[in-house]
């Protein structure tokens, strides 16, 4: 059966996309900062369920528990680094735990993802962006920017393992607005809100059809083409 690890698999997204990934025969390795939460999933559902908690803002011992996680599973064939967190009109506490979480983590998980599969030969690692990473948002800048950081990192990923002739493969998932706790403690007006089933199966067939991008739910690709078109002046007033 085929391995993935999902790093942020307690709530939300991550949590949806390990219940459909078990339903569909594969072997699970979780991972959050609440064991409670992992333990509860490893009961609930069928399969192979590995857990780990790890905090990915602790890079060194996130490094090492993801490493020990993969050792552990026998191998791993597809990363879903899922894990970050969102403060509108941050505080500088809060804008630096988004950095250290969306950024500083992401990078450390993606790097240690993308050696493993570096050295397999093979491999799939999908990265939750944002529609946000498009375009600075004034309300959230910390996070849009964060979102940025992750889009422009798996971009460059893509580029070193085409050059290196590796089969890997590398998805960027542009979400916008699905319902999951992240939003919901956010508290302003939203739009397109997805139920967040209809957003991890979207997720799951843009990683079987093996694409670069993917927008979640699809039709948020319209406002992100919409963000690339509208000039500056017009960006600003929104
Ligand atoms: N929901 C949306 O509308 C939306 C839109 C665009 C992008 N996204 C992105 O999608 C991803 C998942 O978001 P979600 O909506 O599913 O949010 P969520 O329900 O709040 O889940 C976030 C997950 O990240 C984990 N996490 C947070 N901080 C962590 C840390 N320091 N170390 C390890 N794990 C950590 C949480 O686990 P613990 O708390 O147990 O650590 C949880 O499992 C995020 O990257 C988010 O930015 C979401």
């Amino acid at each position: 059966m085929p391995k993935t690890i999902i790093v942020g698999a307690t709530s939300g997204i991550g949590c949806e996309l390990a219940r459909q990934l078990a339903q569909a025969g594969w072997t699970l390795g979780l991972t959050g900062r609440r064991l409670e939460r992992l333990e509860a999933l490893k009961t609930e559902l069928p399969g192979s369920v590995f857990i780990q908690a790890m905090d990915v803002s602790q890079t060194s011992r996130a490094i090492s528990a993801l490493q020990q996680l993969i050792q552990t599973m026998g191998g791993m064939d597809l990363l879903i680094i899922s894990a970050g967190i969102s403060h509108r009109n941050a505080s500088w506490e809060q804008a630096n735990e988004i950095i250290k979480i969306n950024v500083q983590g992401f990078a450390a998980i993606a790097h240690v993802g993308f050696s493993f599969f570096s050295e397999q030969g093979f491999g799939h690692l999908v990265g939750l962006s944002s529609i946000s990473a498009i375009r600075g948002r004034g309300e959230n800048i910390a996070y849009s920017a964060s979102k940025a950081f992750v889009s422009n990192y798996l971009q460059g990923l893509r580029q070193k393992t085409a050059r290196a002739n590796k089969k890997i493969i590398i998805t960027d998932i542009l979400a916008g607005w699905i319902n999951t706790p992240l939003i919901r403690r956010g508290g302003s007006k939203r739009f397109w809100v997805a139920p967040v089933d209809v957003a991890a199966r979207q997720i799951i067939t843009a990683i079987q059809k093996k694409k670069s991008r993917a927008y979640v739910t699809r039709r948020w690709k319209l406002i992100a083409w919409f963000l690339l078109l509208i000039p500056d002046w017009w960006h600003k007033r929104l």
